[in-house]
């Protein structure tokens, strides 16, 4: 592991908290299945130089490293990778790093993959991060970016989950986030040279007391007293927590906008 900044400091979810790999694990476990599938279309497999970037709990990163070998490379980076320490027996390099002041550490190569999910949203300089990451991209490389947004949901999601959930939002956006970005980024990836730009919105819908249900109910855990500074009640809270819990219950979570493009050869 290399690298010596400190975690950021104005991340709403850090990895420190005491149940953030259970909830870092829940997310990969609801995500990586779909994440997978589109990098798998795209051709991500041996030989390929990979950078995850705002790697989190590594489920993904695990994936790269079982695809990428032998012959490629995984560079796993984040600004506290406390959970990434297995990836360098699996062949991964790890880094902690500020993706917004610090080098990447791609060494004397460029990438034939760069990924991130749920990442440059919480980021206030997400701008400059995108241009970095594209950067590093070699001729010829892909970018999956897989960035959430509130649109849609952040209106309209009914009762205490909804409630809670816009809470959640502004939270998130005081200290930096964007719930209202990834749907522009198809433009942007174009104004970068990118070309092959192609996009998609998906929306979870998923069950009370599913993984993902789960996932949510420690995100409200971890960020409680922000919910309430946002104005939302302990007994909102209570309630949409107990409502996540229950098998019988249906939710949708915000979209997650899946973009993909390659650099000009
Ligand atoms: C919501 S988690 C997503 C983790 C992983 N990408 C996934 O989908 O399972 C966001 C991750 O981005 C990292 N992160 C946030 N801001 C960062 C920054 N400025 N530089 C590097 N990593 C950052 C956090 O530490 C955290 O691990």
């Amino acid at each position: 592991m290399t690298g010596s900044s400190s975690p950021n400091p104005h991340y709403t979810l850090p990895n420190e908290w005491d149940f953030a790999d259970e909830r870092l694990a829940l997310l990969g476990a609801a995500y990586d299945p779909d994440s997978i599938a589109l990098a798998q279309q795209l051709g991500v497999g041996a030989g390929w130089r990979c950078l995850e970037a705002g790697a989190g709990g590594g489920s993904f990163a695990r994936w790269l490293c079982s695809v990428a070998m032998p012959g490629g490379r995984v560079v796993a980076v984040d600004a506290d990778p406390r959970h990434l320490a297995d990836l360098p027996g699996r062949g991964g390099e790890v880094a902690q790093i500020d993706l917004v002041t610090d080098e990447i550490p791609s060494g004397d190569f460029d990438f034939d993959f760069v990924h991130t999910r749920f990442v440059l949203l919480h980021i206030a300089q997400r701008d400059v991060v995108l241009e970095r990451l594209v950067r590093a991209l070699a001729p010829g490389g892909v970018l999956l970016l897989e960035e959430g947004d509130g649109l849609g949901v952040l209106r309209e999601m009914p009762g205490a989950f909804g409630e809670v959930w816009r809470a959640f939002a502004r939270a998130t956006e005081a200290a930096g986030a964007n719930q209202a970005w990834a749907r522009n980024l198809p433009a942007q990836l174009e104004a970068l040279g990118l070309v092959d730009v192609h996009a998609e919105a998906q929306i979870p819908v998923f069950r009370g007391a599913s993984a993902m249900a789960r996932m949510w109910e420690l995100t409200w855990a971890q960020v409680h007293e922000s919910l309430m500074e946002q104005g939302v009640s302990r007994e909102v809270i209570a309630t949409a927590r107990a409502e996540l819990r229950n098998g019988q219950r249906w939710f949708y979570a915000p979209p997650t906008v899946r973009v993909w493009a390659r650099a000009q050869s």
